[in-house]
């Protein structure tokens, strides 16, 4: 099993792979940041340490696309499936049933397996709920183990049942919120498109909520005059105009390409190459890397994880509809995370064009990581 570079090789070369002095192509990149994220990695909670509960699944999520197009990172992939699988769960901030219906609801869990326990993932939030299932959804794509797979389906039963009436449609940031955003919104997008292609049985009933989504999504204004996705809706249901987040412009990309893979649509992705292109001129700099308007010091907790989940989303986006500028962006991230953004104990930071300032932790090393994934594929 691999761990971390210091288990596998000589002291001599650890500090040789930190300086950048041993193989330096995209994988090799890849591979020492993962090496570093796991130092943050807690067997005992199954979680990352300086990572909050939502994060953690973007952390498992970078795991498991590293695994995906590297077979030497499997090993310590599984092993993190299967410790976060049985010691996150003790960990979960609000953990149960999230509206009072959930006897009523069961049926909609389907041929879900009662094997496995939606209900500990849930976390009162239902956008922590929707990362938890693309992670398990990613882990599943590496290991085909079913029980992954099942729990996702289970998640997405409790988020469908969340859809509401309030703007005629969608569902709220959390269970007690009146606050509609993009976020939730295209998570449940992206994991019901997910599910769509990975379970042929219920097929049909994932792209129904998936599109019934991206209709009401579009429908509602989200996305602004220039084509860029705003962080959600006032009261009154029209766009709030608030901060457009990296992340907003990420996970609605790879739900519309697991959608259109699912039910084709020749709308569904120059939409999602819309929303791309829009974003990149908004967020990236002239050297073509992405930033968000909280650097370098007031994206914690959460706002440090952003940019890579727009970088993984844009990949998907980029391995359909090839795109040169997407090129130039992930490569450019890739690079300048690797050359200016890295610290001394191979440690990756928040701003991704340098020099190294604001916080360093699990949450901008495995953001980092996704961007230095992405570049591997490219
Ligand atoms: C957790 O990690 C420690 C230190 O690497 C190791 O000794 C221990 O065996 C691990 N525990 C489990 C349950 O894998
Ligand atoms: C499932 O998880 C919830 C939340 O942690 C817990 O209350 C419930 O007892 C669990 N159910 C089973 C069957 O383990
Ligand atoms: C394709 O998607 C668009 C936008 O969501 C929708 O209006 C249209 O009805 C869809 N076309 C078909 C043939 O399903
Ligand atoms: C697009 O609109 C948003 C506000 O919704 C704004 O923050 C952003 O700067 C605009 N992008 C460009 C390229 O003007
Ligand atoms: C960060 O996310 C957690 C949910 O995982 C939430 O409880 C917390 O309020 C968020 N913090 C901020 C500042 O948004």
């Amino acid at each position: 099993m691999r761990f971390t570079l210091g288990r596998l090789l000589p002291p001599a070369l650890t500090v040789l792979a930190v300086s950048g002095a041993v193989a330096d192509d995209a994988q090799s990149r890849a591979e020492n940041a993962l090496d570093v994220l796991q130092e943050w990695y807690d067997n005992s909670t199954g979680l990352w340490d300086t990572a909050g509960w939502w994060n953690g699944a973007n952390c498992m999520t970078a795991v498991a696309d590293l695994a995906a197009v590297d077979s030497s990172v499997r090993d310590t992939a599984s092993y993190v499936f299967q410790t976060t699988y049985s010691k996150a769960p003790a960990s979960n901030p609000h953990p149960g049933p999230e509206t009072k219906t959930t006897s009523k609801r069961r049926h909609l869990l389907g041929r879900a397996s009662p094997a496995v326990n939606a209900s500990a993932w849930l976390d009162s939030a239902y956008d922590d709920d929707g990362w938890w299932a693309l992670a398990w959804i990613a882990a599943y794509d590496v290991t085909h183990e079913q029980s992954y797979l099942d729990l996702a389906e289970g998640i997405f039963a409790a988020l469908q049942a969340a859809w509401g009436t309030q703007c005629g449609g969608g569902i709220q940031w959390n269970p007690t919120s009146t606050y509609v955003n993009a976020i939730t919104n295209e998570l449940f997008l992206s994991v019901a498109a997910h599910l769509a292609n990975r379970v042929p049985s219920r097929k049909a009933f994932y792209v129904d909520w998936a599109q019934k989504e991206w209709e009401w999504f579009q429908a509602q204004g989200f996305i602004g005059e220039n084509g860029t996705i705003n962080d959600g809706l006032l009261d009154n249901c029209q766009n709030n105009g608030d901060t457009v987040w990296s992340y907003n412009q990420g996970v609605v990309l790879g739900g519309l390409v697991e959608l259109n893979k699912a039910a084709p649509n020749d709308t569904y992705l120059p939409s999602a190459e819309r929303i791309a292109k829009a974003a990149i001129e908004t967020l990236a700099d002239s050297d073509k890397v992405i930033h968000d308007s909280c650097e370098p010091s007031n994206c914690e907790p959460n706002a440090t994880q952003f940019k890579g989940i727009f970088i993984r989303n844009l990949q998907m986006l980029y391995s359909v509809a090839p795109d040169d500028l997407y090129k130039q962006v992930i490569i450019s991230c890739a690079d300048h995370i690797w050359t200016k953004d890295r610290n001394n104990q191979g440690q990756l930071g928040v701003v991704w064009s340098g020099p190294l300032n604001g916080p360093i932790d699990a949450t901008t090393q495995s953001s980092a990581l996704d961007a230095l994934i992405a570049a591997i594929t490219i």
